[in-house]
């Protein structure tokens, strides 16, 4: 049998366009790891707050930098995990789908997003009655909502977000605990072009990924171990941990532009480029 198809030929890949996009963020005035819901996270192991802020304060300005619109909301005290905006919201084509969180420390947080879409001219926004952790677990290709459950989103959250939104979604198991969101996992490069990380994932679910994106760019264990796939793209540069190495010289070989950030502090909480940015897509 040939080849489905071969990994582009960067000599021969069209050179890749940026789309600006509309991202909202959470300065991280209150971060701190004070209780342990992730592997990642250890209250004993010292945070640099100032640092946190300073390095969370690179990545808004390297958004405004490279032509996107970013949004604040207000960090609140009590919610150090409030930073990792993603996990506030899924946004598609302006209809909001709040999060509600497993995890009773972040349960004031889904209420606080959907307020602030709210009261910034959103008027289709839904609280859902089921587990979603937002755009943690729902990643949006150009032809699906990829969705992410074993250890946060529930399969019922799945269902409620393809209702929600008319739009086919397939659901992903993930088993490594390390990466317990589909963020830390897979990440959306462009339209329908993925890069992720097969041992994430249960064998059924990495066969629907081979046969959704056969080109997928993949992660080994050392970068996604650094949190490589935590990785934001605007169709031409991707923004990614620095550590990931490996990463960074595969998207520069299918024509894409890493840059590479560091944001220490915020991995001690279990998150990093990707979790801080909820892509609320549409710049108005
Ligand atoms: N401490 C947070 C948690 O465990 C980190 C969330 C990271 N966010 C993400 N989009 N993966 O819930």
């Amino acid at each position: 049998m040939p080849p489905l198809a071969t990994a582009p030929d960067p000599d021969r890949t069209p050179s890749r366009r940026a789309r600006p996009r509309r991202y909202l963020m959470c300065r991280p005035t209150y971060f701190e790891v004070s209780y342990s819901i992730n592997p990642w996270m250890d209250p004993a192991k010292p945070v640099d707050p100032e640092l946190a802020v300073a390095q969370w304060e690179q990545l808004r300005r390297l958004y405004l930098d490279l032509g996107h619109q970013v949004d604040l909301i207000e960090s609140l005290p009590g919610l150090p995990d409030m930073v990792y905006a993603a996990n506030g919201a899924t946004v598609i084509d302006g209809k909001v789908l709040g999060a509600r969180f497993r995890n009773q420390e972040r349960a004031a947080e889904g209420p606080a997003y959907q307020e602030w879409f709210r009261a910034h001219g959103y008027t289709d926004v839904l609280e859902p009655r089921h587990v979603n952790e937002g755009e943690g677990d729902f990643l949006v290709t150009g032809s699906w909502i990829l969705a992410g459950t074993g250890f946060r989103s529930s399969p019922q959250g799945h269902a409620e977000a393809q209702e929600f939104f008319g739009r086919p979604l397939i659901s992903l198991e993930l088993v490594d605990p390390r990466y317990y969101h589909l963020d830390t996992a897979l990440a959306v490069l462009d339209d329908d072009e993925v890069m992720y990380h097969p041992a994430a994932f249960s064998p059924g679910s990495r066969a629907v990924l081979e046969r959704l994106f056969p080109t997928a760019v993949l992660a080994d264990e050392a970068d996604a171990e650094v949190f490589g796939l935590n990785a934001v793209s605007d169709g031409r540069h991707v923004v990614l941990p620095q550590a990931a190495v490996g990463l960074a010289e595969q998207l520069r070989g299918r024509g894409f532009e890493p840059i590479g950030v560091d944001l220490s502090e915020l991995l001690k909480g279990g998150g990093s480029v990707k979790c801080c940015t909820l892509d609320v897509r549409d710049p108005r």
